[in-house]
């Protein structure tokens, strides 16, 4: 791979938000022969090293799919194995976020994570309220059909009989965040998977082979460098 340093990208182009889909976890563990759950707490040690990589940049949103309402179909182990990570890492994680001046943010539907994700999620997000600098906006138990449903039903409920494309952004768990930029795909599969479906309408998209676990600063530049070198038209000419 051609390295490219974080001092090589041009700061004025970066994205103002970045969402990944962080995939490949349970193949670097089968790569290693070792179990899925040692992929998902791998990719913990990613997710530490993007976040602070992103706010070295001065990203200002990072968007991470971290479950999606269909992982719940995985065995009930690792489900149960991932909850665990998810609680302990967000806990472990805290001051380390917080000494990045990161605002934390989750979307999905939070109230169908079990209590003990909910709560560590609710105290991470008091305790780093009051940060100004990179948004991470974790999500969990997410489902972007399930999103924009859930936005037209809200819409409804407020009496609209019709709406705009504005109103709907503005009704998603988004609402008030600009639409990703770029979309970072690990370990090659060629998907959306059901990632904000409505705001990606014009992201550019970035596929890498490599796997999460193994994603790190220098894949982050090498994707940043890549989407710099993109011509942007948004249907346009
Ligand atoms: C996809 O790999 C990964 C996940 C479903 C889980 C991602 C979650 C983490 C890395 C933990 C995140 C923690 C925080 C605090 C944000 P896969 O299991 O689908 O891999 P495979 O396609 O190779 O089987």
């Amino acid at each position: 791979m051609k390295t490219t340093s974080g001092s090589s990208l041009d700061k004025s182009r970066l994205p103002r938000h970045l969402a990944i889909i962080m995939d490949g976890n349970g193949r670097w563990a089968k790569s290693k022969g070792l179990p899925r759950v040692a992929g998902h707490k791998a990719g913990v040690d990613s997710v530490r090293e993007i976040v602070r990589a992103c706010s070295d940049l001065r990203i200002p949103v990072l968007t991470l799919y971290a479950f999606s309402t269909e992982n719940w179909a995985r065995p009930q182990d690792e489900v149960t194995d991932l909850m665990g990570l998810l609680a302990f890492a967000l806990r472990r994680e805290a001051d380390m976020l917080d000494k990045n001046d990161v605002r934390l943010q989750a979307i999905g539907h939070i109230a169908g994570l079990p209590q003990s994700v909910r709560s560590e999620v609710e105290r991470a997000v008091d305790k780093l309220k009051d940060n100004t600098g990179l948004l991470l906006n974790l999500a969990l138990n997410y489902g972007a059909r399930q999103e924009i449903v859930d936005g037209v039903n809200r819409l409804i409920a407020e009496g609209r009989k019709s709406v705009s494309a504005d109103e709907l952004s503005g009704a998603l768990y988004t609402a008030g965040l600009p639409d990703p930029d770029l979309v970072i795909r690990t370990s090659g599969e060629m998907r959306v998977s059901n990632f904000l479906l409505w705001q990606i309408a014009y992201s550019e998209l970035y596929v890498t082979p490599v796997f999460w676990p193994d994603f790190r600063r220098e894949h982050l530049h090498a994707a940043l460098a890549d989407y710099q070198r993109r011509p942007r038209r948004f249907g346009g000419v």
